[in-house]
């Protein structure tokens, strides 16, 4: 069947089964490598994009499910936002694999919430990093809210 998205503000078109994870679409079919498979069953994060600005685990989301939606990657973040700058300024990642579900998570935060108290920090961000990064994680999220704010 075939299935009509914007990702990063490109239309696409691809022929896949319905029930196909947004993620294999992604990766097999739309070539953006950048969005990981983990887990496979929602757990993890590291397949994290967005959707309409929220984040979605692309690897429990069927192709079929989305409606007219804006799908945002890794690709699609603006090298200049930021969370991509707080995070290459605090050298965050180790293996890498889980940073792009990370950096997206981060991103919704800091769209959502100009000023987040640790509280919010814990609850966006609970995306599994093998590596234990989690203490550079947290002072890039702060270094990002810093970066927001003189920005604005
Ligand atoms: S691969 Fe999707 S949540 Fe783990
Ligand atoms: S940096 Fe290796 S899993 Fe997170």
């Amino acid at each position: 069947m075939k299935h009509s998205l914007v990702v990063n503000d490109k239309n696409y078109s691809v022929e896949a089964d319905s029930d196909t994870p947004l993620l294999w679409v992604l990766r097999d079919h739309l070539q953006l490598n950048g969005t990981k498979f983990g887990c496979g069953e929602g757990l993890c994060g590291a397949c994290t994009v967005l959707i309409d600005g929220n984040p979605v685990r692309s690897c429990s989301y069927p192709i079929s499910s989305l409606k007219d939606q804006s799908v945002i990657t890794i690709e699609g973040v603006d090298p200049e936002h930021p969370v991509v700058q707080a995070w290459k300024e605090i050298d965050v990642p180790q293996c890498g694999y889980c940073q792009s579900g990370q950096i997206l998570s981060a991103v919704d935060l800091l769209d959502k919430t100009s000023n987040p108290t640790d509280e919010d920090v814990q609850s966006a961000m609970r995306n599994i990093c093998r590596c234990g990064t989690y203490p550079e994680i947290k002072k890039a999220v702060e270094l990002s809210t810093e970066l927001k704010r003189k920005e604005a």
